[in-house]
């Protein structure tokens, strides 16, 4: 199919990492925070619900929001509804589990199958009075949160690399007597680490090992959030896989532990610049520019994969167009993500022809973990894509789709609402309205 050419920059939202957190730090601080390019989405509208239920004044103007705090949680319902956001979930456990409230959180049925052991056990051994519901030996929500005296600091080791469960233990941290130890197994995203440095939190990186210390935090008035890079990597890759396509995104975070699906782009041999770097502020941001690119394969290794754990999805449909094979390994972590991951993109990028195979191995740390190979040489065919109510999955298939100037077809967009609500519209502005 013949497609004429295109330039064009794009806007896309804050970020949504970055927007969950500033609530946080924001509640947990006393005064109050103007928070600048706040992501409106299903998941950080939970947060911000969850936060004005526990006593937090919050007021918001479009991507403008200032919260108003004392500094103190206080509850007097029973349940708070954490619909379908792990990221709500995890972080507010962790900061619940210190702040001498009872409470229990609810979860959406999509969240109800996501694993919480990873973070009770933690903030169990610290003390907290935290339970999931079990099933085959592991805990799931909804979570109960009884109140207690006090929280003692914890020398731990994590057994997976996740910005959510480091952030739980961080938050619970810093009400705990003692300075905690955070072991990572690779680094994963430090939005936390700086926000709270930010917000005057003592906190200390050697490596993959962080230290907290119980810290009483004080607000920095005003933070910015810049675009978020997951939404921003949509587009980089339509312009990647489209021909005569130049597309930049504007002022997106590019925080290193956070983009690293920048350097496995650049090893396929995509034409990317980055531009106007600002280094200044706390979370690095600049603008980013893709051109239509001839790539080829790629082996992704497990320590990246924490730092591109999000664009995962994307990652494998560009390798379904790379002129040859590659394989990404340690992707254990994408079988509990909204849905398996693996499963559904193999199952959409077989419907689309591409050659994408499974395999099973033992990690260096002896765990059962999976890696993929995908064949390269583009859809042979195309099919309706499959949501699996996934919104990466969603949007990541739509890219490769709607880059071969074909019309998407989906069963199912409302999940898009999670990240990126917005997502059709800017797609339509960039391919014409007949895309969908
Ligand atoms: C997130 C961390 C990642 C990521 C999720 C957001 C965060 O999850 O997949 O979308 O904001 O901390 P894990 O920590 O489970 O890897």
């Amino acid at each position: 199919m013949r497609q004429g050419r295109i330039e064009k920059t794009v806007e896309v939202g804050g970020d949504k990492s970055i927007s969950h957190r500033a609530l946080m730090f924001s509640a947990l601080a006393k005064g109050s925070t103007k928070i600048k390019n706040f992501l409106t989405a299903s998941d950080t509208l939970v947060t911000l619900g969850a936060l004005r239920r526990l006593g937090v004044r919050i007021e918001k103007r479009k991507e403008e929001v200032i919260v108003s705090s004392t500094g103190r949680l206080v509850f007097g319902g029973r349940y708070l509804n954490m619909g379908e956001s792990g990221t709500s979930m995890r972080l507010l456990a962790g900061i619940l589990a210190a702040a001498k409230v009872e409470v229990i959180l609810k979860a959406a049925p999509s969240l109800q199958r996501r694993p919480m052991s990873r973070i009770t056990i933690p903030l169990r051994q610290m003390q907290a009075n935290i339970f999931g519901r079990r099933r085959n030996g592991v805990e799931y929500p909804p979570l109960v949160i009884r109140a207690v005296k006090s929280l003692r600091a914890i020398d731990y080791r994590m057994p997976q690399a996740s910005a959510q469960v480091k952030s739980a233990i961080i938050f619970a941290a810093l009400k705990a007597k003692g300075r905690t130890y955070i072991h990572q197994p690779f680094i994963s995203r430090d939005h936390t680490e700086r926000m709270l440095k930010v917000f005057g939190g003592r906190i200390r990186k050697k490596g993959k090992l962080i230290e907290v210390e119980p810290s009483l935090l004080k607000t920095p008035q005003e933070i910015f959030i810049p675009a978020d890079f997951s939404s921003a990597a949509y587009f980089l890759a339509l312009a990647l896989l489209r021909p005569k396509t130049c597309l930049r995104v504007k002022r997106v975070g590019v925080n290193p532990t956070r983009s690293g699906l920048l350097r496995v782009l650049k090893r396929m041999g995509a034409k990317l610049r980055i531009k106007n770097r600002n280094s200044r502020y706390f979370e690095p941001y600049a603008d980013i520019e893709a051109e239509s690119s001839s790539l080829k394969g790629v082996v992704v290794k497990e320590e990246e994969i924490p730092l591109l754990i999000d664009e995962l999805p994307l990652v494998f449909v560009l390798a379904a167009f790379a002129s040859s094979s590659s394989r990404i390994y340690g992707l254990r972590e994408l079988r509990v993500k909204e849905t398996d991951r693996i499963h559904s993109l193999e199952c959409n990028l077989k419907n689309m022809g591409v050659e994408f195979k499974v395999f099973s191995y033992r990690n260096r740390r002896g765990e059962e973990d999976f890696y993929v190979e995908i064949k390269g040489g583009g859809f042979k065919k195309f099919a309706q894509i499959r949501s699996f109510s996934d919104h990466r999955t969603a949007m990541s298939m739509a890219i490769g789709v709607g880059a071969q100037g074909r019309k998407v077809e989906i069963d199912d967009w409302h999940c898009v609402g999670k990240s990126f609500p917005d997502f059709r519209e800017k797609i339509k502005e960039i391919l014409g309205p007949h895309i969908f």
